[in-house]
């Protein structure tokens, strides 16, 4: 198994470019089937789970390869409307096939995508919005099979606004026949950018962005080229990682405008914050205030990807602050490493209650999802001595290579290898 050796105590220092945005491109990759054609997608990060939805787009028949940051999908042939079980347990993201399949073929036979580390994570409103286009559901134990002739517009109103369920309803509402209105719909960057993808390729969608979203069905779509947006948990995890170094980091190709919630709160803990078009400077001299309160909550709120992030921060300021988890009730499991590695941290139900403390010691430690493993990362770098992270492979879902990232800004990190045995 591979790990993360971090020498703690060092400043990060330099400039970084963001890359592309792994829950954007997850979704585009998606609906890229929805064309018949060859598609392209720049600006897409190398990252496994990346390399699963293109495993899966190969499997229904697509070919699929990324170059550098460019995906080329040729789609000409998709003939495929079962994704296997073995795929769909590796991403949940995988879910997002189900509009375009239904869009694209008519039929789509998958599995419960079940809970994960974070939370029980259901797909009712994504069953639900695609019913309500006219999709005939069967649910036999955990396979789903879904059946449509021809979808339909429809009124839907989601009862919570949920990323992946507004994207999947999106993706089938484009082709189908008369308007859809999602109200009360996620209003995250990544719809957005669903949005002007679909749009580059013929879809007409307003709204994303907003709380209605409104598609008028087309009867078909066609390929193009489209550049996904700058991954904003990314950046924010960096901005994170310079402040509890006290370091001085210029992240470019960033969209501050998409961090206006981090912003505020890294401001609010006595972080320097400048910004310059896409370019943004973060500078920490002293040690962080703690923030009265923090709720996490869907966008523009403050994200719930960065709430184990923004914890160590606090593990680390003067005084008591209290995160509420609003969005995933099982998503404090990183606070016993944390706390393994000297954080004072409360919780109770789903609010934590952080006492900082003046140092971080270094410790082995687990990372147990992709964003608890970003935040021992970041315990790493600011903690005294070595830090030893296992189970790597969740950080690898949503982090180019989180390693050389942070040593091209100084840091004291390195992935080690097992040797393999005979
Ligand atoms: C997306 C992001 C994830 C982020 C999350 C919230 C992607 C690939 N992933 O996940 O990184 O943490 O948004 O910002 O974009 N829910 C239901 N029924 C449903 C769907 C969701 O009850 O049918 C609940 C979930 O259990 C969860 C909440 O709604 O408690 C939010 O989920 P959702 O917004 O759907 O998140 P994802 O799309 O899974």
């Amino acid at each position: 198994m591979e790990k993360l050796v971090i020498e703690g105590g060092k400043p990060l220092s330099g400039a970084i470019r963001i890359h592309g945005a792994k829950n954007a491109a997850l979704p585009i990759l998606a609906a890229s089937i929805m064309a018949e054609g060859t598609i392209t997608i720049e600006n897409v990060p190398d990252l496994s789970d990346i390399h699963v939805m293109l495993g899966i787009l190969r499997a229904l028949g697509c070919r699929a390869e990324l170059v550098g940051d460019n995906v080329t999908v040729s789609t000409n042939a998709v003939h495929q409307f079962h994704i296997p079980e073995s795929l769909m347990s590796q991403m949940r993201s995988s879910i997002f096939l189900m509009g375009p399949l239904l869009s694209r073929l008519g039929r789509v036979e998958l599995y419960q995508p079940g809970g994960c580390a974070i939370g029980e994570r259901k797909i009712d409103l994504h069953l639900q919005g695609l019913a309500a286009l006219g999709a005939h559901i069967e649910e036999n134990g955990s396979q789903i099979v879904c059946t449509a002739n021809e979808l339909h517009g429809a009124e839907i109103v989601l009862d919570y606004p949920s990323v992946g369920a507004t994207e999947n309803i999106m993706m089938a509402a484009a082709t189908a026949r008369g308007m859809t209105t999602i109200t009360n719909a996620a209003r995250e960057p990544e719809i957005q950018d669903l949005q002007n993808f679909l749009n580059a390729m013929g879809a007409r969608i307003i709204g994303a962005g907003t709380d209605t979203i409104t598609i008028e069905g087309v009867a078909e779509l066609i390929p193009c080229t489209y550049r996904i947006i700058p991954d904003r948990i990314v950046a924010g995890t960096l901005m994170i990682a310079a402040a509890v170094t006290r370091g001085n980091v210029t992240l470019e190709k960033v969209c501050p405008a998409h961090l206006t919630s981090a912003i505020h709160v890294l401001k609010r803990a006595g972080v320097q914050i400048t910004i310059n078009g896409d370019i943004m400077n973060v500078c920490a001299l002293s040690r962080p205030k703690s923030v009265e309160r923090i709720v996490t909550s869907p966008y523009p709120s403050f994200p719930t990807d960065l709430q184990s992030q923004i914890m160590v921060l606090l593990s680390l300021a003067d005084g008591v602050s209290i995160v509420k988890e609003t969005v995933f009730e099982g998503r404090f499991k990183h606070v016993d490493e944390l706390s393994r590695m000297g954080a004072d941290i409360r919780v109770d139900l789903n609010s934590a209650y952080i006492r900082g403390v003046p140092r971080l010691y270094g410790a082995t430690v687990e990372a147990t999802d992709l964003r608890a493993g970003a935040a021992l990362v970041i315990a790493g770098l600011a903690a005294q001595g070595s830090t030893v992270i296992e189970q790597i492979h969740h950080i690898d879902r949503g982090y180019d290579r989180i390693e050389l990232m942070l040593a091209s800004l100084g840091a004291g990190i390195h992935r080690t290898t097992p040797v393999p045995t005979e």
